[in-house]
């Protein structure tokens, strides 16, 4: 039977679903981490808070694979859009994850991660379709209306979306408009920037576990980007990856 081992960055993100995996869990900490083991949606659970950044989620990750035996890894939290057409509220889900913060040059080429020969890490492809049908189902859905429309009435946005591309994780929070100017002609095809999902795609890439991405857009890395992720959290991130996450598991 499949172990599904779900880590985001913070504790807003995975709070819906740890109140959803109700009393019978077993926890165990490990690494300064508390490992939740239970059942979501009749399926096997390990839901864990990794805290924030490309360390703390490898770390996270390995511990979910070598100590657990998850069979697949996901993660989810929020994101800063790059691309001009994703907008706050937007859902993304990875195909691809790239380290925009790597750099070895001259003794690599950019981004390359060394001696793995490879900048891109690719979610796998059978769970980033469910990803994202489960994120449309959601968003389309009477459960989604009231988060949908209070994101709308906060930040003046559209209906939502998803998409399914590129995501660039790197240890900084891009708040300032030249910084996500520069990433965005630097990586043409990044469609949101994170702190952990590339990371966590390089781990499960070398001990071959199915990886999978999910993040809802909270701000667009921008010089109000810190103020908006914090709206955004505190207003809605619970309901967004709980939802989906909830229909993802289900199939
Ligand atoms: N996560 C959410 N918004 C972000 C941003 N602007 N930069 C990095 N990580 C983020």
């Amino acid at each position: 039977m499949s172990t599904i081992g779900i880590l985001a960055a913070l504790q807003e993100e995975i709070a819906t679903l740890l109140t959803a995996m109700g009393p019978d869990v077993v926890t165990r900490r490990i690494g300064q981490r508390v490992y939740h083991e239970g059942q979501l949606s009749g399926r096997r659970c390990v839901l864990v808070l990794a805290r924030i950044g490309k360390v703390a989620a490898a770390a996270t990750a390995v511990t979910l694979i070598r100590e657990f035996g998850v069979t697949v890894v996901v993660f989810t939290g929020l994101a800063g859009a790059v691309a001009d057409h994703v907008r706050v509220g937007d859902v993304v889900v990875a195909q691809t994850l790239l380290q925009h913060d790597l750099d070895a040059r001259p003794l690599f080429p950019r981004y390359e991660v060394p001696l793995l020969g490879r900048s891109y890490f690719d979610a796998d492809a059978q769970l980033a379709t469910l990803l994202a049908q489960c994120a449309n189902d959601y968003l389309g859905s009477d459960y989604a209306e009231e988060i949908v429309s209070a994101t709308r009435d906060a930040f003046g946005v559209a209906d939502p979306k998803v998409h399914s591309g590129t995501i660039i994780s790197g240890d900084c929070f891009v708040c300032d408009t030249s910084a996500v100017g520069l990433l965005r002609s630097a990586l043409p095809d990044a469609l949101c920037v994170e702190m952990e999902g590339a990371a966590v795609a390089q781990i499960c890439y070398e001990y071959g576990v199915p990886c999978g991405v999910l993040r809802t857009i909270s701000d667009r890395a921008d010089s109000t980007a810190d103020i908006d992720f914090n709206t955004f959290l505190a207003q809605v991130a619970r309901f967004y990856s709980a939802g989906i996450l909830r229909r993802f598991l289900m199939n």
